[in-house]
Formats: structure tokens, sequence, C-alpha cells
């Protein structure tokens, strides 16, 4: 039982730390909460212009939560799924912040992509194929994390199966907001500074 508390307290810490907030305070870019939608994750943080510091975001929040996944598949895959889980909770609300966190996106593609390769490739090629094709990044996510439960059905196994939907669940709460302006069409373009 003591490896079940312990991946998911692994999982949550690394979770947690909220990679957007720190790099852009790092380089001196102000707090991203009071940039564009407000939001810690990588698509924000490449509001502000800087696109390294986006793709280091992007990276460092879903390296995180393959990280939780990677360190826990070492004891057995179940703890894996326990642990990514637990870093997507940790991302969407970190105690350091007033459990007040990001969108879960980034994180939920790498817990995937660390827990069953072919599942987290086909989430990031349709959150790709969308954010392309219509360069709106929120719509991508809903998109990708919609479907990646029927991808684990498919390609993956039972837990992973639940992994996924638990990620698809919280990460479409966590958009509302971007869901009513999708819906009213004004949700911002990838990349377009938002007043
Ligand atoms: O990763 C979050 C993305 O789907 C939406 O971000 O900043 O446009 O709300 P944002």
């Amino acid at each position: 039982l003591w490896t079940y508390a312990a991946a998911i307290i692994l999982g949550y810490l690394l979770g947690s730390i909220p990679f957007g907030l720190l790099l852009t305070k790092a380089a001196g870019l102000g707090d991203i909460r009071n940039i564009g939608s407000g939001n810690i994750g990588a698509t924000n943080v490449l509001r502000t212009g800087n696109k390294k510091l986006a793709l280091g975001t992007l990276l460092l929040d879903g390296g995180k939560g393959a990280a939780a996944a990677l360190i826990a598949a070492h004891f057995d895959p179940l703890l894996a799924v326990i642990a990514g889980g637990a870093a997507l909770l940790g991302h969407l609300f970190p105690v350091w912040l007033g459990f007040k966190g990001g969108k879960g996106v980034a994180t939920t593609l790498g817990t995937l992509l660390a827990v069953n390769w072919m599942v987290g490739i086909a989430a990031c090629l349709t959150w790709l194929a969308v954010a392309f094709g219509l360069r709106i990044s929120s719509l991508a996510a809903l998109v990708a994390v919609a479907l990646s439960p029927l991808y684990a059905y498919i390609l993956g196994t039972g837990p992973q199966v639940v992994l996924a939907a638990f990620a698809a669940v919280l990460v479409w709460i966590r958009h509302h907001e971007n869901i009513g302006r999708l819906l009213k069409g004004t949700e911002p373009r990838i990349g377009k500074k938002k007043a």
C-alpha cells in the first residue's frame, strides 16, 4: 500500500511544479497569470511572444507527467497510471498556487506518452492536426483528450482507459472558459496576443 501512497505523493509533487510561471518569472516577464488567458501553460506563455519559453513550458509540463509515470512504471504499470493521474492533479491544483493551476494539456500528453507511447502519439497527432488545421490550442486539446480514452481502449489497457477518461474530464472542466469563448467564436488563435 505504501507504494501507492508514494506514487501519489511523488506524482502530485512533480505535477505541482508550475514551470510556465517559474520560467516566465525567471525571464523577467512578470506574472504569467496577468497575461492573456491568465493560464500558466505553454499556450499562454507563447502570448508573451517568447517561443523558447513556451516550448520549454510545454516540454517541462509534459516531462513532469512523463517522469512521474516512468519512475512509478519501474515498480508496476498500474503505479505508472496512478502517478500520472496524481501528476495531473498536481498540475491542475498545486498547493503552492492556492490550488489554482493549469489546464493539464501538456501534462496529460506527457503522461500518456510515458504510460503507453502509442496512445500518447495518437493524442499528440490529434492535437497537432487540429492545432495546425484550425490554429486554436484549446480546441486541439479538447478534441485530443476527448479521443484519448478511445485510443487507450484500442491500443492500451483498462487502467490506461480510466486514466485517459479521468484526464479528459478534468481537462474539459478546466477549459470551461475556453469552451464558452469557442461557442461565441471569440477564442484567440495560437500565438496571437490577447488583450
Ligand atoms: O493548454 C491550455 C490550452 O488548451 C488553452 O490555453 O491559455 O488559451 O486558455 P489558453
